[in-house]
């Protein structure tokens, strides 16, 4: 049966009310809508998940952030000492699309990598920075197990870090302006290298890549270093410079190369490449060999053998997922301050918490909350 128009009408006459709230939240709908669009326009597409919050700062989106939003890295009261700080970043994009905000998560490795820092430098600040500020702390009904065992270590902090305010005073500080940074094809590698620079630039201190499993302090060791992974080349993943002297001029020198070798296609010139190119320059040769054979180091930068953070070398990360080659890693790892395994490619392994791996039995001992629950839920 289908009502007549004329009944129709009188059943919509009685519902004005609702005809009036359909009418307002359309209104409502377009003009977030325009006011999104206008947001989009203003930045290249790459950029948008790394806008700083406050921008702009009559913005629908602004107004809709969530309560408990990370804090941002400048503004907060506890700020990063020299000395006494380890930095971790995440630079992946993360803005969904529209008007959602994303829960704050760690992966498994990352909680592992967190907890051993903290446990094994319990003087220092494990400070994790995230590029894109659309970021929330979930409360404490729905946050996963594994963020709530990492942040039940009373030295690690959650920050927001605002790449354009970071540079203010930086060798960057104009190259950023000129937008050539959002061409890249890769922002999330791309901002990841410029922002570890920054960040030692402004606090000097441990940078190191979320990839890692701490096994020995980092209290003992000098200010400034840097590791070899081979005999022929040193690597990006970690960087321990001072805010001034010598560790300072290095990563000005950094700074002034990456903007000099920026490619927008190729990521790799302004990571490791960076560092070699800067280093060779800095100690006066390319061999790397012959940096780790002088004592007093590059002008007081220490270069670390292999053995000491990468201790196995990229080709061979299955390894520490190898049931087979449990003996062996442990053996070529045993002494190392820590293990780096090799970003992506471990990424794509499927991470076993079982000790039947060495990375297993690493993070049994290292991590053994995260360890913990991680065997918890699997059960
Ligand atoms: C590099 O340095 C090492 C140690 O100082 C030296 O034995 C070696 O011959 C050097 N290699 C080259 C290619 O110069
Ligand atoms: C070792 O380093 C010192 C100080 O940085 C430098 O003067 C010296 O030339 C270096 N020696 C070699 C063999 O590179
Ligand atoms: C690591 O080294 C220590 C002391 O040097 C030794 O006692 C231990 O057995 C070694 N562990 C492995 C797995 O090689």
């Amino acid at each position: 049966m289908t009502a007549h128009p004329k009944q129709l009408l009188v059943q919509l006459k009685k519902r004005w009310w609702i005809v009036l709230l359909l009418l307002i939240i359309l209104l409502l709908v377009f003009a977030m809508n325009r006011n999104y669009r206008q947001h989009q326009n203003l930045t290249p597409k790459s950029a948008q998940c790394y806008l700083p919050e406050d921008y702009p700062r009559d913005d629908a989106i602004y107004r809709l952030r969530p309560l408990n939003a990370l804090k941002d890295l400048l503004l907060e009261e506890r700020q990063p000492r020299f000395r006494r700080t380890i930095f971790f970043l995440e630079t992946s994009c993360s803005m969904p699309p529209r008007f959602k905000y994303n829960k704050l998560e760690l992966a498994a490795m990352q909680a592992c990598a967190i907890e051993s820092a903290a446990q094994l430098n319990p003087s220092y600040d494990v400070f994790v920075l995230y590029a894109s500020p659309w970021n929330y702390l979930p409360d404490k009904k729905t946050m996963s197990q594994l963020l709530e065992v990492t942040l039940s270590n009373p030295n690690v902090y959650l920050r927001s870090v605002n790449l354009q305010s970071l540079a203010v005073d930086t060798p960057v500080e104009d190259w950023l302006k000129s937008g050539e940074l959002f061409k890249s094809r890769n922002p999330t590698e791309h901002i990841s290298y410029l922002l570890r620079l920054l960040v030692l630039y402004r606090f000097g201190g441990f940078y190191v890549d979320f990839d890692v499993l701490f096994m020995r302090t980092l209290m003992n060791l000098p200010e400034n270093f840097l590791g070899a992974e081979s005999e022929h080349s040193l690597a990006s993943s970690l960087l321990s410079l001072a805010p001034s002297g010598i560790g300072r001029q290095f990563i000005k020198e950094c700074l002034r190369d990456f903007q000099q070798h920026f490619d927008a296609k190729n990521w790799r010139k302004n990571g490791d490449q960076l560092i070699n190119r800067v280093a060779s320059k800095f100690c006066g040769t390319q061999n790397v060999s012959a940096m780790l054979d002088n004592r007093s180091g590059c002008r007081g930068l220490q270069i670390h053998d292999w053995y000491a953070f990468y201790a196995v070398q990229r080709s061979y990360v299955q390894d520490f997922f190898d049931p087979a080659r449990v003996k062996e890693t442990l053996e070529l790892t045993n002494g190392s301050y820590l293990v780096h395994l090799w970003n992506k490619l471990s990424y794509e392994l499927p991470v076993k918490f079982n000790t039947d791996t060495a990375y297993g039995k690493l993070a049994k001992q290292y991590c053994p909350k995260v360890f913990e629950a991680i065997s918890e839920n699997s059960n």
